[in-house]
């Protein structure tokens, strides 16, 4: 075909023809790795990439996210090319007993309104031990592989996902977009040749499959996960441009038949005795399946109750991840470290005699905080019948998933003589001031706030987190680096490094691991965040009791920083109208009110994050898709019985049409939803002329009547 200048072409066309190049590139890098057998000359394949690079370079606005020049061939440092996903990657909530699952079902009849005998089926399937991935099928053909990274931005690693033999490229008779989601796994006996190649050759070997899966899938030269036996597992879907199927379990049927495989102990159940029964069976199986599983997941079948359930921040309310026991293990503790964390807790950390536990090697658990060790529970009644861990005892050590390890029990019998109690430091091991418990306070709190370099250094780990600023390049083994050579020492100084130190560039360049290349990719990863959601820089400020969601909260409440830093300071005296909004935004309780406005009240820190916000662009808080909604931005509250949805779907689908809702009336409230039986809400409504509805008018007036 013949190739128009890239200069005369109009935005449509280029945008065409970068789609068909990230198509042809990927789609050569495969044919290249899967087959050996590459169907253009290299000629060829370095025309087209630079095609794609001349292209980009006319219309940078129009560079794709799978972009192939961010891809195979490209520096190693540059790292994968990042993935907005259109939907949310979520993950599960969990259930560890009998009594959750339960529970599970009986919040959902609750909340559905569903009596304990009306019918109600779930699916049960095995909770595979891997990572997820989201594939990407425009017009049958994959067009984009993507890993969950923090749900909402992944890594592109299509090229890597097109070498897995489970994962077709092709469709045949699939919507016109369809997204596959599902876990990439490894067998066991494939980790076990794996590791075994790799012992041979000197090279890395894996802790566990779960490891040996993501190290291959996260491979920036394909050809190494080519070598590497991955599979996967469909078991969900994102973005699609029509239904599956109508419940759950014939979507799965559906990916089967467009070619996926999908885990064959799937089954519906018809409430918990069955789902139960499920579990122990597929926990029968469980030593002998191949593979790793570390739970069962439950389902709602029917996908339109599934969408009228929704999802909380993170997780669905339609599903739930049943989780094995944990894995036990006995170890000698060989001593008591304390670790001082970014609120100022120490933390007491159990140095371990190395132990496998279920496949992985522990050598430090958590102790909680002092009155664990003493054999107390935050309300001072004895665990463990009372017995203290001292240094040298015998150790239950567990963990469940990826969690920390922690302590069950220890073995009196096996007691040295030597075994010593445990002091709790009353001083911070770090800056030796005041360590002071609080009543209340299960802990210790090291008080020296920001002249503590241990407090110090973990706000500034957490600030670049990945659910936080995300710096690519900036980890914790970078902070506490320039922390030690005194370069960072708040997050504003992260922005404001290159000014700093660009001329001193020679002297990181010097330095262990830095390079010219590394270092100017640092300038520019840290440039990128300085644009940045109002969400992302509350829960990076590390606040106390505000963690992610409560961050998005708040953002979303305020809208934009300005708006929120007002709203702090005018909240500072815990009373009037910004500390009562504050206090009624739904999720918001006192505890996180008070951290809020202690934070903003506190001259040092204050005086921190106004040195950090002004290098931030920060980007108003997205609002939910509300075109054309009658309430989005109102002030809604539910009082009374609703006869039509529980009160729970209610606020949902309130919140999902761009409304916000509050649990006490205000004079910023404007409008109050009235069921029978309303009392004091309504009446001060009236007092203060606020719009009253009943439920059938609010759903008439929300387009649900
Ligand atoms: S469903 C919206 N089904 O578990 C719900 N997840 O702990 C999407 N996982 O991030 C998840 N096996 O990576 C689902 N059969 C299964 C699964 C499964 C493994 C993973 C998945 C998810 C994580 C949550």
């Amino acid at each position: 075909m013949e190739k128009r200048a890239v200069e005369a072409l109009t935005e449509t066309q280029a945008r065409e023809e970068l789609a068909d190049l990230a198509f042809r590139l990927n789609r050569a890098n495969s044919d290249y790795h899967a087959d050996d057998r590459p169907v253009l000359s290299d000629a060829d394949y370095d025309a087209l990439k630079r095609r794609n690079a001349e292209i980009e370079a006319q219309f940078p606005e129009l560079k794709r996210s799978d972009s192939p020049s961010d891809r195979i061939g490209a520096a190693p440092s540059e790292g994968f090319g990042k993935v907005t996903h259109t939907t949310r990657m979520m993950s599960l909530g969990n259930a560890f007993d009998r009594g959750e699952v339960i529970e599970f079902d009986t919040r959902i009849r609750r909340y559905l309104g569903l009596s304990e005998e009306g019918a109600l089926h779930y699916t049960a399937e095995p909770k595979i031990d891997g990572l997820s991935l989201s594939l990407r099928y425009e017009s049958g053909r994959l067009v984009q592989a993507a890993t969950r990274g923090d749900g909402t931005v992944g890594e592109n690693v299509t090229a890597n996902a097109l070498t897995i033999d489970d994962i077709p490229a092709d469709l045949t008779d699939a919507p016109e977009v369809l997204e596959v989601r599902g876990e990439v796994y490894m067998s066991h006996a494939d980790f076990a040749s794996l590791n075994a190649r790799q012992t041979e050759r000197g090279g890395k070997t894996f802790a566990n499959p779960r490891n040996a899966a993501a190290g291959s899938l996260r491979q920036l030269d394909a050809r190494i996960t080519q070598n590497r036996p991955l599979r996967f597992f469909a078991y969900a879907w994102g973005t699609l441009s029509e239904p599956l199927a109508y419940t759950q379990m014939s979507a799965i049927a559906r990916l089967a038949e467009l070619g996926f495989c999908v885990n064959p102990l799937t089954r519906v159940c018809d409430g918990p005795d069955e789902m139960l029964a499920h579990y122990s069976a597929i926990e029968g199986q469980r030593a002998t399946l191949g593979y790793d599983i570390d739970g069962v997941v439950y389902k709602v079948n029917d996908l339109a109750l599934q969408e009228r359930l929704g999802f909380r921040s993170t997780t669905p309310r339609w599903a739930i991840a049943h989780k094995f026991p944990a894995e036990l293990a006995w170890t000698r503790l060989e001593a008591i470290d304390i670790k001082v964390g970014r609120t100022g807790a120490l933390s007491p950390v159990a140095r371990l005699s190395p132990v496998t536990v279920g496949g992985v090697v522990v050598s430090n658990a958590t102790l909680h905080n002092e009155d664990y060790i003493a054999g107390r529970d935050s309300f001072g009644a004895q665990i463990r019948d009372g017995k203290d861990i001292r240094i040298g005892d015998w150790v239950q050590v567990y963990r469940a998933g990826d969690v920390i390890p922690k302590i069950a029990d220890l073995d009196l019998s096996r007691r040295p003589d030597s075994a010593k109690s445990f002091e709790f430091p009353t001083t911070c091991p770090e800056c030796q001031s005041d360590a002071v418990r609080e009543e209340g306070d299960a802990v210790r709190r090291c008080s020296g706030g920001l002249i503590c370099p241990a407090q110090a250094v973990e706000k500034l780990k957490h600030f670049v987190a990945r659910n936080a600023f995300d710096i690519e390049g900036l980890g914790a083994k970078q902070i506490e680096q320039f922390y030690r050579d005194g370069w960072i020492k708040e997050p504003a100084d992260i922005f404001d490094l290159k000014k700093k130190y660009g001329s001193g560039l020679q002297q990181l360049k010097n330095r262990e691991g830095w390079g010219d290349k590394s270092a100017a990719n640092l300038f520019a990863a840290i440039d990128e965040k300085r644009k940045i959601s109002l969400g992302r820089v509350i829960f990076a400020l590390g606040l106390r009791h505000v963690g992610e969601a409560g961050s998005n909260l708040l953002a979303r409440h305020y809208g934009t920083w300005d708006t929120f830093e007002a709203a702090m300071r005018d909240a500072a005296s815990q009373e009037g109208a910004a500390w009562d909004d504050l206090l009624a935004i739904d999720g918001v309780g006192n505890v996180m009110a008070q951290s809020l406005v202690a934070s903003f009240r506190q001259e040092a820190e204050r005086a921190s994050i106004e040195r950090l916000v002004a290098h931030l662009n920060i980007q108003a808080a997205e609002q939910r898709n509300t075109d054309g909604s009658p309430v989005a931005g109102k002030t809604v509250v539910f009082t009374g019985t609703l006869e039509r949805m529980t009160r729970a779907e209610a606020k949902a689908r309130a919140e999902t049409l761009g409304a916000k809702v509050a649990g006490s009336v205000s004079a910023r409230t404007d409008i109050l939803v009235a069921g029978p039986g309303a009392g004091s809400k309504e009446k001060k409504a009236r007092e203060l002329g606020i719009e009253i509805l009943d439920e059938d008018s609010w759903l008439t007036l929300i387009g649900q009547g």
